[in-house]
C-alpha cells in the first residue's frame, strides 16, 4: 500500500467508526459493502467483543456477510427482520446538499437497495473524495440487469444518453451479482435530474436496479484531511 492509499485508508477508518458509534444495543443494523463498510463491521465487531455490544446485522452482500461471520456478528435476514432500525453503506458518489448517491461500483447495488428501503435511517460512510456537486461527474451509474437479452436492455440504455459497458472480471467474463445478473455501467456524465434518471431507468425492460438512490440517505460521515465532518440531507 503506497503512501496515499494508508492515509485514505486511516480517513475511512474514521468514518466508519464515528458511524459505528451510531449502533446501539438491540439495533437491527444493515451493514452495507466495500472497503468503507468492511470497516464498519471491523469496528463492530471490536465493539461486542470489548464493550459487550449486541446487535443483529443484515448483510447487503455475501462478502459482507463472510466478514461479519468472521466477527460473529450475528445475522438475520427478512424472514424475521423487516424493519432495520440504521443501516451503515458506503458510496460511490454522494451529492452535496441532497444526498443522493451512486452506488454500485462493488456489485452491490440490489441488496443494498433493498435493505436501504427498510430502514429507518441510513448513513453514508466515505472519505470526501466521493462528495460531489452533482452525481455523474466522475462516476457511472451501474445498472443491475437479468443476462437475458443484456445486450438490446443495453441499446435502451444508450438511448437515454449513456454511454454503456457491461461489467467484466478481471479475466474478460461478465461479471455476475450476488443474484446472478449483470452490471451494466452507464456513463450519463453530469446528471441534472437523478431522480428523474432513475424513473426512466427502472421502466426499461429488463433492468432490475439502478445504482441511483435518491432519497435514502438522510445523513453522510465523511473524513477529510481535518477529521470526520457530518453532511446532512439539506432538500
Ligand atoms: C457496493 O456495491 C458499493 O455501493 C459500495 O458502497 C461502494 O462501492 C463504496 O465502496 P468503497 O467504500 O470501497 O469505496
Amino acid at each position: 500500500m503506497n503512501e496515499e492509499e494508508a492515509r485514505f485508508l486511516d480517513l475511512k477508518r474514521q468514518s466508519a467508526v464515528a458511524a459505528s458509534a451510531l449502533v446501539g444495543p438491540g439495533m437491527v443494523v444493515g451493514l452495507g459493502t466495500g472497503s468503507t463498510a468492511a470497516l464498519v463491521v471491523e469496528e463492530l465487531g471490536r465493539r461486542m467483543r470489548e464493550e459487550g455490544l449486541r446487535f443483529v446485522g443484515i448483510p447487503t452482500s455475501e462478502a459482507t456477510e463472510t466478514l461479519a461471520r468472521q466477527q460473529r456478528i450475528e445475522l438475520a435476514g427478512f424472514a424475521t427482520h423487516q424493519h432495520i432500525d440504521l443501516t451503515i453503506d458506503g458510496a460511490d458518489e454522494v451529492e452535496r446538499g441532497s444526498l443522493f448517491l451512486i452506488k454500485g461500483l462493488g456489485g452491490a447495488l440490489l441488496r443494498e437497495k433493498i435493505v436501504a428501503a427498510a430502514s429507518e435511517r441510513m448513513v453514508i460512510v466515505a472519505d470526501d473524495r466521493k462528495v460531489v456537486d452533482h452525481l455523474g461527474d466522475h462516476t457511472p451509474v451501474p445498472v443491475e440487469v437479468v443476462p437475458f437479452g443484456w445486450e438490446n436492455t443495453a441499446r435502451r440504455l444508450e438511448k437515454l444518453g449513456a454511454e454503456v459497458e457491461a461489467r467484466r472480471t478481471r479475466d474478460g467474463q461478465l461479471f455476475v451479482t450476488d443474484g446472478g445478473n449483470l452490471i451494466l455501467d452507464c456513463r450519463f456524465g453530469q446528471i441534472a435530474d437523478p431522480a428523474g434518471l432513475e424513473h426512466h431507468i427502472g421502466d426499461i425492460v429488463g433492468v432490475i436496479e439502478s445504482g441511483l438512490f435518491i432519497g435514502y440517505a438522510a445523513e453522510a460521515i465523511i473524513a477529510g484531511k481535518d477529521g470526520v465532518f457530518r453532511l446532512h440531507r439539506e432538500r
